[in-house]
Protein backbone atom coordinates (compact mmCIF):
# COMPACT_ATOMS: atom_id res chain seq x y z
CA UNK A 1 0.00 0.00 0.00
CA UNK A 2 1.84 3.31 -0.79
CA UNK A 3 -0.09 6.89 -1.29
CA UNK A 4 -1.75 7.40 -4.67
CA UNK A 5 -3.88 10.61 -4.68
CA UNK A 6 -7.13 10.20 -6.71
CA UNK A 7 -10.92 11.05 -5.88
CA UNK A 8 -13.74 8.79 -6.69
CA UNK A 9 -16.93 10.43 -7.54
CA UNK A 10 -15.96 13.70 -6.02
CA UNK A 11 -14.42 12.36 -2.38
CA UNK A 12 -11.07 11.77 -2.28
CA UNK A 13 -9.83 8.02 -1.14
CA UNK A 14 -8.61 8.02 2.09
CA UNK A 15 -6.25 5.18 3.07
CA UNK A 16 -3.72 3.39 1.16
CA UNK A 17 -4.21 2.06 -2.32
CA UNK A 18 -2.13 -1.10 -3.93
CA UNK A 19 -0.85 1.01 -6.87
CA UNK A 20 -0.85 -2.73 -8.47
CA UNK A 21 -4.41 -3.39 -8.58
CA UNK A 22 -6.77 -2.38 -11.54
CA UNK A 23 -9.13 0.87 -11.01
CA UNK A 24 -12.07 -2.19 -11.35
CA UNK A 25 -10.80 -3.79 -8.35
CA UNK A 26 -9.91 -0.59 -6.24
CA UNK A 27 -13.82 0.70 -7.18
CA UNK A 28 -15.38 -2.88 -6.06
CA UNK A 29 -13.09 -4.77 -3.45
CA UNK A 30 -11.97 -1.52 -1.62
CA UNK A 31 -14.02 1.08 -2.32
CA UNK A 32 -17.28 -1.09 -2.33
CA UNK A 33 -18.81 0.51 -5.64
CA UNK A 34 -20.25 -2.50 -7.02
CA UNK A 35 -21.76 -0.71 -9.83
CA UNK A 36 -18.82 -0.92 -12.04
CA UNK A 37 -19.20 -4.32 -13.48
CA UNK A 38 -16.24 -6.68 -14.72
CA UNK A 39 -16.85 -8.92 -17.88
CA UNK A 40 -13.92 -10.05 -20.05
CA UNK A 41 -11.33 -8.35 -17.22
CA UNK A 42 -9.52 -7.39 -20.95
CA UNK A 43 -10.13 -4.53 -21.96
CA UNK A 44 -12.54 -5.98 -24.38
CA UNK A 45 -16.18 -5.97 -23.49
CA UNK A 46 -16.44 -2.15 -21.84
CA UNK A 47 -18.72 -3.57 -18.76
CA UNK A 48 -16.02 -1.78 -16.28
CA UNK A 49 -16.50 1.87 -18.19
CA UNK A 50 -16.20 4.21 -15.95
CA UNK A 51 -14.84 8.22 -16.34
CA UNK A 52 -11.76 9.14 -15.63
CA UNK A 53 -10.71 13.19 -15.83
CA UNK A 54 -13.49 13.40 -18.39
CA UNK A 55 -12.90 10.37 -20.87
CA UNK A 56 -14.42 7.06 -20.51
CA UNK A 57 -12.10 4.17 -19.41
CA UNK A 58 -12.15 0.40 -19.33
CA UNK A 59 -11.32 0.30 -15.52
CA UNK A 60 -9.70 -3.40 -15.76
CA UNK A 61 -7.09 -1.71 -17.86
CA UNK A 62 -5.80 0.80 -16.12
CA UNK A 63 -3.60 0.29 -13.01
CA UNK A 64 -4.37 2.81 -9.78
CA UNK A 65 -0.56 3.93 -10.20
CA UNK A 66 -2.12 5.54 -13.30
CA UNK A 67 -4.06 7.37 -11.70
CA UNK A 68 -2.50 10.31 -9.34
CA UNK A 69 -4.53 13.13 -9.06
CA UNK A 70 -7.05 12.02 -11.04
CA UNK A 71 -10.92 11.96 -11.01
CA UNK A 72 -12.93 8.85 -11.09
CA UNK A 73 -16.46 9.10 -11.82
CA UNK A 74 -18.63 5.73 -11.57
CA UNK A 75 -22.23 4.91 -11.79
CA UNK A 76 -22.68 5.71 -8.63
CA UNK A 77 -22.34 8.79 -8.85
CA UNK A 78 -24.97 9.62 -11.28
CA UNK A 79 -28.27 10.16 -9.77
CA UNK A 80 -29.03 13.10 -7.94
CA UNK A 81 -29.12 12.39 -3.87
CA UNK A 82 -32.55 12.99 -3.81
CA UNK A 83 -32.80 9.68 -5.97
CA UNK A 84 -33.81 10.95 -9.16
CA UNK A 85 -32.20 9.35 -12.16
CA UNK A 86 -29.81 10.65 -14.52
CA UNK A 87 -31.25 12.03 -18.14
CA UNK A 88 -29.23 8.69 -19.08
CA UNK A 89 -30.21 6.60 -17.48
CA UNK A 90 -33.78 7.78 -17.60
CA UNK A 91 -33.52 7.55 -21.20
CA UNK A 92 -32.01 3.70 -20.82
CA UNK A 93 -35.66 3.15 -19.21
CA UNK A 94 -37.84 4.69 -21.37
CA UNK A 95 -36.36 2.82 -24.28
CA UNK A 96 -35.71 -0.56 -23.13
CA UNK A 97 -31.84 -0.18 -23.66
CA UNK A 98 -31.63 -3.06 -21.02
CA UNK A 99 -32.60 -6.32 -20.48
CA UNK A 100 -30.33 -8.89 -18.00
CA UNK A 101 -28.43 -5.29 -17.01
CA UNK A 102 -24.96 -6.52 -17.05
CA UNK A 103 -23.63 -4.09 -19.62
CA UNK A 104 -25.54 -1.07 -18.75
CA UNK A 105 -23.59 0.69 -16.14
CA UNK A 106 -20.70 0.51 -18.92
CA UNK A 107 -22.88 1.88 -21.77
CA UNK A 108 -24.14 4.45 -19.38
CA UNK A 109 -20.64 5.97 -18.32
CA UNK A 110 -19.44 5.42 -21.91
CA UNK A 111 -22.29 7.44 -23.07
CA UNK A 112 -22.14 10.29 -20.54
CA UNK A 113 -18.74 10.92 -21.01
CA UNK A 114 -19.81 11.39 -25.18
CA UNK A 115 -21.35 14.59 -24.05
CA UNK A 116 -18.10 16.19 -23.54
CA UNK A 117 -16.27 14.70 -26.26
CA UNK A 118 -19.09 16.05 -28.70
CA UNK A 119 -20.64 12.90 -29.90
CA UNK A 120 -23.07 14.18 -31.97
CA UNK A 121 -26.85 13.16 -31.07
CA UNK A 122 -27.14 11.30 -34.00
CA UNK A 123 -26.94 7.29 -34.45
CA UNK A 124 -24.47 6.86 -36.66
CA UNK A 125 -21.95 8.66 -34.74
CA UNK A 126 -23.43 6.86 -31.36
CA UNK A 127 -23.14 3.43 -32.75
CA UNK A 128 -19.51 4.14 -33.80
CA UNK A 129 -18.75 5.62 -30.28
CA UNK A 130 -20.35 2.71 -28.82
CA UNK A 131 -17.71 0.12 -30.25
CA UNK A 132 -16.09 -1.07 -27.13
CA UNK A 133 -19.42 -1.91 -25.36
CA UNK A 134 -20.67 -4.78 -25.75
CA UNK A 135 -24.16 -5.95 -25.27
CA UNK A 136 -25.23 -10.11 -25.18
CA UNK A 137 -28.86 -9.75 -24.62
CA UNK A 138 -30.30 -5.85 -26.11
CA UNK A 139 -31.38 -5.15 -29.64
CA UNK A 140 -28.25 -2.41 -29.79
CA UNK A 141 -31.28 -0.14 -31.43
CA UNK A 142 -32.83 0.51 -27.78
CA UNK A 143 -29.46 1.50 -26.82
CA UNK A 144 -28.58 3.97 -29.43
CA UNK A 145 -31.96 5.99 -29.43
CA UNK A 146 -31.44 5.98 -25.60
CA UNK A 147 -27.69 7.39 -25.92
CA UNK A 148 -29.14 9.97 -28.45
CA UNK A 149 -31.88 11.20 -26.04
CA UNK A 150 -30.08 10.98 -23.08
CA UNK A 151 -27.05 13.58 -24.99
CA UNK A 152 -29.70 15.88 -26.51
CA UNK A 153 -31.18 16.03 -22.50
CA UNK A 154 -27.26 16.77 -20.92
CA UNK A 155 -27.02 19.22 -23.68
CA UNK A 156 -29.99 20.97 -22.84
CA UNK A 157 -29.50 21.21 -19.03
CA UNK A 158 -25.82 20.92 -18.62
CA UNK A 159 -25.55 21.68 -15.23
CA UNK A 160 -26.62 17.68 -14.65
CA UNK A 161 -23.17 17.10 -16.45
CA UNK A 162 -21.61 18.10 -12.55
S1 LIG B 1 -14.25 -6.07 -17.85
FE1 LIG B 1 -13.16 -4.37 -18.58
S2 LIG B 1 -13.51 -4.34 -20.70
FE2 LIG B 1 -14.47 -6.17 -20.03
S1 LIG C 1 -28.49 -5.97 -21.20
FE1 LIG C 1 -27.61 -7.95 -20.86
S2 LIG C 1 -25.57 -7.73 -21.55
FE2 LIG C 1 -26.51 -5.88 -22.13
Amino acid sequence: MTGVSLSVNGQPVVGGVDPSQTLLELLREQLGLNGTHAGCDTAQCGACTVVVNGLAQKSCNVLVRQLEGASVRSIEDLAAPDGTLHPMQQAFGQHHALQCGYCTPGMVMRAVAMADEDVPAEPEAVRHALCGNLCRCTGYGGIVTAVCQGLRQMRAAPERLA
